[in-house]
């Protein structure tokens, strides 16, 4: 195979930018098809990108011009439509998060698992930030010591009504818990959260600060702030026995404007992540052509992920430190 032809499922806000990121020139992948559950979004999409429109997810996996699944449908259709595209022996790269129920996640594991091969990403683009890919190096050698703390700090311009309180830990922190994971290099053992009161703004929603610790006994401070207005702002400090590192995230210049001088913050994910989303697909399209694993998450990753998660509610729920569940992790996924 010397290119890989890509079907898009769900023509959202992610699925739109993903599209355009495989059209607009990522080496060795093609875009041929989108679906979506709103038959015009996909529609218009298509013509836009000059791709087919299909009217089902299902013919989107099947169809023999898709070598390769992108499912970018809300959280509750990943499991289903990521098994789907296993069973078509197709490799898929799946939005976060793997799965919206732990039972469903383990279902993909065994069905990757039977299927002897591994065909799931897990669309956590943080491991391909350079920052994060730096501090995931800088720990890999020893360069600065053994990680003590990683301060992270996750805020948005605002959220959507739906988003609550344990949103924040179920959706919004699980690109932080991934992250951890990633930078250290191991397992988090144990979490810890708190909130502060609601602001006035967003009521219903309260900020939420987690604190999680990680095998090695390293501390990871994660502070989500959903609705603080002022842009899309992601920041981490990695502290090592001897140094730090830190995310120097923004455009390469700063404005002069109005009576302010500074950084412009941007709006959303998508143009912090920019770098990173296409450095994702380049990864993820170099591994379906050579055969070779990349630094991206795997299906174990994207499980583990949600056994913090589930931690995190329950701390949070219960006021207690909460231990993490630590299956045994599978030859396959070692
Ligand atoms: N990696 C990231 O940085 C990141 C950022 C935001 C969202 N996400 C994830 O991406 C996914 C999509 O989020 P979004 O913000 O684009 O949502 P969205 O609501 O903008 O788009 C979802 C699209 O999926 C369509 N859809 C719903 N059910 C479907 C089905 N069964 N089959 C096909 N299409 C279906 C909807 O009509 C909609 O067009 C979510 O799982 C979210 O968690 C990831």
């Amino acid at each position: 195979m010397s290119e890989v032809r890509i079907g898009v499922i769900g023509t959202g806000v992610m699925g739109t930018d993903h599209a355009r990121k495989l059209a607009g020139g990522i080496p060795g992948a093609r875009l041929t098809a989108v679906q979506d559950f709103d038959a015009a979004r996909a529609s218009a999409l298509s013509r836009e990108l000059d791709v087919i429109a299909l009217a089902q997810a299902d013919d989107l996996i099947a169809h023999p011009e898709v070598d390769a699944v992108l499912v970018c449908s809300p959280d509750g259709t990943h499991a289903a439509l990521g098994l789907k595209a296993i069973a078509a022996g197709k490799p898929v790269m799946i939005e976060k998060p793997l799965a919206a129920e732990r039972t469903e996640a383990e279902a993909i594991l065994h069905a990757e698992m039977a299927a002897g091969r591994r065909l799931v990403q897990v669309g956590y683009m943080r491991r391909f930030d350079p920052g994060y890919a730096e501090m995931r190096r800088v720990v890999a050698n020893g360069e600065i010591g053994a990680p003590l703390f990683l301060h992270c700090q996750h805020r948005n311009e605002s959220s959507p009504s739906y988003l609550t309180s344990d949103l924040i830990i179920a959706s919004s922190a699980g690109h932080e818990f991934d992250a951890a994971r990633f930078v250290l290099g191991e397992e988090i053992a144990s979490a810890t959260v708190i909130s502060p009161p609601e602001p006035r703004h967003a009521p219903g929603r309260k900020p939420q600060f987690i604190v999680l610790q990680s095998a090695s006994g390293a501390v990871v401070d994660i502070e989500v702030y959903t609705d603080a207005r002022y842009g899309y702002d992601v920041q981490a400090e990695l502290v090592c026995e001897t140094g730090t590192l830190s995310l120097r995230p923004g455009p390469p210049t700063s404005l002069r404007h109005a009576a302010r001088d500074g950084l412009v913050v941007p709006g959303d994910w998508r143009a912090r992540f920019a770098d990173a989303y296409r450095l994702q697909f380049e990864a993820w399209i170099l591994s379906i052509l050579t055969g070779r694993t990349n630094e991206g998450s795997t299906a174990w990753d994207g499980y583990m992920t949600m056994l913090v998660t589930d931690a995190c509610l329950k701390a949070w729920r219960s006021g207690a430190r909460v231990e993490v569940e630590q299956p045994d992790r599978p030859a396959f996924y070692r």
